[in-house]
């Protein structure tokens, strides 16, 4: 269990590209050879509308001990497992609340599984306990933040709840990758925000990925972008974004480049790493 990488797609925010970077990043990781789970942590089951699922029980029946593990999973190829949700998560979420570890229980379900290289969690737009139980049971974060004012303050409320429940519940959830979404490079406000990102965060901010209509386009085919249009901004960016998470050193080194005038502070820095009281 320890090998496996347990990252969760967060952001209170809605609209800021989660689902697309899950779906990505879980496809693109898939592609390179690695062995992939993506969870859909959402009632609304995005995930589930942008590829296939051919399960009739879902992570609903899982966490309410319903089903096996095996009965909710629907292999999407040879390296990619999907368990998806429906509203009927939204159940879920009301019973966990009202159980003694409720925010523990995706954890303590799936602490025996084997066999992944990496699990994608796909997480809902809040900060209710089913994201509660995503971010215990997951190692690293992975925020998707819209280049736009809005969504850059709403950066700091994540930043804030990540570092209140590795407080509370003694865990360490590290902030690994702030990926800027939707970017449009020829406005003037997206690429105001994208220098404050970098300036504020450093080497935590990833290549940005463009605004591009591929992307939009690509769940009502239930492919993949890669699958989609290989050739589209999209899979470029979402390429660049599945190279930095395997650690690829061109990428990272073109990522500190960018960030090297810039040191992160060693507060944002402990605090990315989860060592931080914040309101210290
Ligand atoms: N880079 C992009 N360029 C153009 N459209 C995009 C891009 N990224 C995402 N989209 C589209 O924007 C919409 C919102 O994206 P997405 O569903 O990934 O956000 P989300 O954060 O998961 O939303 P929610 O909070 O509702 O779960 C979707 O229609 C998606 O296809
Ligand atoms: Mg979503």
């Amino acid at each position: 269990m320890c090998d496996i990488k347990k990252i969760c797609v967060i952001n209170q925010k809605g609209g800021v590209g989660k689902t697309t970077t899950a779906v990505s990043l879980a496809a693109g990781l898939s592609r390179k050879g690695m062995k992939v789970l993506l969870i859909d942590m959402d009632p609304q089951g995005s995930v589930a509308s942008s590829l296939t699922s051919s399960k009739e029980k879902n992570l609903y029946h899982f966490l309410m001990g319903e089903c096996s593990f095996i009965d909710c999973l629907t292999p999407l190829g040879t390296n990619l497992d999907l368990v998806h949700s429906t509203e009927s998560l939204t159940k879920a979420e009301v019973l966990l609340a009202g159980q003694k570890d409720g925010q523990k229980i995706l954890a303590k379900k799936l602490s025996d599984i084997g066999d992944y290289d990496y699990i994608i969690i796909d997480c809902a737009p809040s900060l209710g306990v089913l994201n509660q139980n995503a971010m215990l049971f997951a190692d690293e974060a992975i925020i998707p933040v819209a280049t736009n004012y809005l969504a850059y303050t709403g950066l700091k409320f994540m930043i804030d709840a990540i570092t209140e429940i590795n407080r509370y519940f003694k865990h360490n959830l590290k902030i690994s990758h702030i990926v800027p979404t939707m970017h449009d490079v020829r406005n003037k406000s997206n690429n105001k925000i994208l220098k404050k990102l970098i300036s504020e965060y450093g080497v935590k901010i990833t290549s940005p990925i463009r605004i591009n209509s591929k992307l939009a386009e690509a769940p009502e085919t239930g492919k993949s972008i890669f699958s989609y249009d290989a050739k589209s901004r999209g899979a470029e960016d979402y390429g660049k974004l599945v190279k930095t998470v395997l650690g690829d050193q061109e990428e990272v080194k073109n990522i500190n480049k960018i960030s090297q005038a810039i040191p992160i502070s060693a507060r944002v820095q402990r605090l990315m790493e989860g060592k931080i009281e914040f309101y210290d």
